[in-house]
């Protein structure tokens, strides 16, 4: 399994989006992070800035929503282009009827649990998502620190699609840098989400291909 790096544009120049998209040309996917203030004490863009930025991105969109509702509003994220969509299993009140529908759009569905939610008790909606995101911060804020105790949730959660024999994705986002990447990797994730450690370099290629080769030689 390949490690794919998705930066976040949370870091990005809020003023300069599609120059700074254009930065991550050789990123696997754009993560563009979508909070309401009432699901996270942040609010950063929704659902017209989103189109813009799927019109203009030299990469895939990959939809993570920090809001509360997500039944009603993720699939419109769909609709405007996103690849991959992810909303938070504490948000959606009906996760199976809304990942259908995200994949009826076409999207990858993806269920993301905060750092003190259990996968466990979502570990029967694995056939019907395509990416499981562990986040590895609290959300809401980019240049937080990596939470070595979600590691045991990220091996919990490979061993389980291991065992069900599926391909879904495991993707951690939050503190993701060159020396945390090899860790959330050993413990099984493949998609790596990382905002200021991609942002925050003086050389962004190099930056992502250094966490891309990092990453690669542990995931499994
Ligand atoms: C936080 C967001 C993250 C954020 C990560 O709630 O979901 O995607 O951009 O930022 P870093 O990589 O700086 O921790
Ligand atoms: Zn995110």
């Amino acid at each position: 399994m390949p490690a794919l790096i998705n930066p976040s544009i949370l870091s990005a120049d809020f003023a300069n989006l599609e120059r700074d998209l254009g930065k991550i040309s050789t990123a696997d996917y754009a993560h563009v992070d979508v909070m309401d203030n009432h699901f996270v004490p942040n609010l950063t863009l929704g659902l017209p800035v989103f189109e813009r930025l799927a019109q203009v991105s030299p990469v895939p969109l990959d939809a993570h929503l920090m809001i509360e509702d997500p039944d009603r509003w993720a699939p419109q994220y769909a609709e405007a282009g996103a690849a991959s969509v992810t909303f938070h299993a504490e948000a959606a009140s009906a996760p199976v009827r809304l990942a259908r529908e995200l994949r009826r759009l076409g999207a990858r569905a993806g269920v993301a649990l905060r750092p003190a939610t259990p996968v466990e008790p979502y570990l029967d909606l694995l056939s019907e998502v395509d990416l499981i995101l562990v986040m590895t911060v609290e959300p809401g804020f980019g240049g937080q620190s990596f939470i070595e105790g979600t590691l045991p949730k990220i091996r919990r959660a490979r061993q389980a699609v291991s065992e069900a024999g599926l391909d879904v994705w495991i993707q951690v986002d939050g503190g993701v840098s060159r020396s945390t990447i090899e860790r959330a990797a050993d413990a099984g994730a493949n998609v790596f989400v990382a905002g200021s450690a991609v942002y925050g370099a003086d050389d962004v290629p190099a930056e992502i291909a250094a966490l891309r080769e990092l990453a690669g030689a542990h995931v499994h």
